[in-house]
């Protein structure tokens, strides 16, 4: 098996086959397009509801502790101040006052550029100087003599990327020889602490000397401020500050303020679970890699709620491993997953403990799903909020007290574009004459395959063999998405369905209307042949599909 060269690469081929095959594609492209926005074709519309439908199914409707919701888009302002998203819900951003590009802070690092026996006369020191690439102060102190080995001679500047390191070396080596110092470049290295860092721990007097990563001259980049994420709308037909309301940058809200109402109305006792999947919104500052950070996403949220006095830490562990098996299940390969803890120092105050599905992205290992122990922080606020007590009546001590919660939160678009990288395979195959050809796969499990079967006539002017196959589209199509394809040779029409991700094609040939009414059964990944019944087909995906 063969993929494609380098990630940028591999990511590049992932887009084009997605916009050439009807997946994904930029909104309102014929405008342009539109930042941070997409649009699934009938493909990918397909596939998104799979994820979708798989999760409610295994998530809600097969568990006895779990009940659904689906609440408001746009919801009361006062929700958002209440769950700290007015105040608190930003992105540190960094402007290019020359480029206009906007950065976020903690995507854009630098290093300190360390020469080691350095040689450099004066004009050197002045033209570091005058290009800003040094303090006047500290150039002051060169020319006095005034330093050490290795010495510190001006930043530079990369985005986060794979290659980081790599591009920060690069980049202090055209540094070195382009204001001819003499002396052995000391190495950039990420992995001896505070080598590397980003903008957030960027000092005052650090940020002017700091090269943009647009223009690579230091003097254009602001320090950090804070940038809010919500988008913001009116409702009514007043647009002041009364009007003001967002779209909702979480789905996680609407099961806090539903909570009691959800208790009240669905028989529902502790320990038990609120789901809900939906759009989210985030005024993303730098929307990239292709549907993996996007303005307009779709999210599939759990609040699952327990006893102030539960394990939490047991039922926090439990709702990893669950979630881990669950992304077994719709077959994304274990080899691509890990775990990672949020360290103490960094989780908001009121929570216990984060940990993140990784997953193995070609731009990196990057945030999957996280599951995060957030004690009764939502419901005490909104209690607070609100004035309406968020409490539970306890049997057993006759006390009330507001439940903690466990939240699995993860993105359908992040899902769907894991399996879109873990599936996608170019590989060399023989053609029926034994050519060697190229076919691209992509290997969905058949739960997320948004087409299940292609049902293929051999021939098309046969119509005894056409009838067949008809009758068998329907018959399949009552169940589930399935294709009908009857143009172009077999080995054509394989290839397209290989690309699409269809687990099998049935041809019905001329065995099936001569002999024992049998297909063949081509399966996507072995590309093996069988004969199948109709009865047997159906039990296949059945067992399969579920
Ligand atoms: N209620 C908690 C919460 O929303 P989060 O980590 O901000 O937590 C949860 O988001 C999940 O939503 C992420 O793990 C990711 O899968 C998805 N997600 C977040 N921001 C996203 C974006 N801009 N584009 C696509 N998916 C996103």
């Amino acid at each position: 098996m063969s993929t494609a060269d380098s990630p940028t690469d591999l990511m590049e081929r992932i887009v084009a086959l997605c916009k050439r095959r009807g997946f994904i594609f930029p909104s309102s492209e014929i405008y342009g397009g539109f930042n941070g926005f997409f649009d699934y074709g009938p493909l990918g519309a397909e596939l998104k509801k799979n994820i979708r439908d798989c999760w409610w199914n295994d998530m809600v409707r097969r568990r006895d502790d779990i009940v659904g919701l689906e609440s408001s888009i746009i919801m009361h302002p006062k929700v958002w101040e209440a769950s700290g998203h007015v105040a608190g819900f930003s992105d540190p951003l960094v402007d290019c006052k020359e480029s206009k590009q906007r950065y976020r802070a903690d995507q854009l690092f630098f290093a300190q550029v360390f020469v080691e026996n350095v040689e450099f006369g004066p004009d050197v020191i002045d033209d570091l100087v005058a290009k800003k690439r040094i303090s006047k102060e500290y150039g002051a102190a060169l020319s006095d003599g005034k330093y050490g080995s290795p010495t510190l001679v001006g930043f530079v500047s990369a985005l986060e990327s794979e290659r980081i390191e790599a591009e920060l070396n690069e980049k202090a080596e055209e540094f070195k020889k382009k204001f001819r110092i003499r002396g052995q470049l000391k190495p950039i290295s990420s992995n001896i602490s505070g080598l590397v860092r980003d903008m957030t721990e960027a000092v005052p007097d650090e940020i002017d000397l700091i090269p943009s990563p647009a223009t690579g001259e230091p003097g254009s980049l602001t320090p950090p401020r804070s940038f809010n994420m919500m988008f913001q709308t009116n409702v009514g037909a007043m647009t002041d500050a009364s009007s003001v309301a967002y779209l909702r940058p979480e789905t996680a809200q609407g099961m806090f303020v539903d909570f009691k109402t959800v208790v009240d109305t669905g028989r529902v006792k502790l320990p038990f679970g609120i789901a809900q999947i939906g759009k989210s919104f985030r005024n993303e500052i730098t929307p990239r890699n292709f549907i993996f950070r996007s303005r307009e996403f779709e999210q599939m949220e759990m609040e699952y709620f327990i006893h102030e006095d539960a394990d939490w830490a047991k039922c926090h562990q439990e709702w990893i491993e669950w979630c881990r098996t669950w992304l077994l299940s719709i077959g994304l390969p274990d080899s691509h997953l890990s775990l990672y803890a949020h360290p103490k120092e960094k989780l908001a105050f009121y929570s216990k403990g984060t940990v993140d599905i990784m997953f193995k992205y070609p731009f990196g290992v990057q945030e999957l799903w996280g599951i995060a122990a957030r004690g009764n922080y939502d419901l005490g606020q909104h209690a607070k909020a609100s004035g309406k007590p968020q409490e539970i009546f306890d049997e057993a001590t006759k006390k009330k007290f507001v439940p903690h919660v466990i939240e699995p939160a993860v993105g359908v678009d992040r899902i769907l574009l894991a399996a879109l990288c873990a599936g996608y395979a170019e590989e060399d195959v023989k053609d029926e004459k034994g050519n060697v050809e190229k076919r691209t796969v992509l290997r969905f499990s058949p739960r997320l395959a948004p087409i299940k079967v292609a049902v293929l006539p051999l021939i098309k002017n046969k119509p005894e063999l056409v009838d067949v196959a008809e009758k068998l589209y329907r018959k399949l199509k009552r169940k589930w998405n399935v294709f009908y394809d009857e143009s172009g040779n077999i080995g054509k029409r394989y290839r397209r369905q290989d690309e699409a991700g269809t687990p099998w094609c049935v041809t019905i040939d001329f065995e099936t209307i001569e002999k024992d009414g049998t297909f063949t059964l081509r399966e996507r990944d072995s590309m093996q042949q069988t004969r199948i019944d109709e009865a047997a087909l159906f039990a296949l995906l059945e067992e399969k599909i579920y």
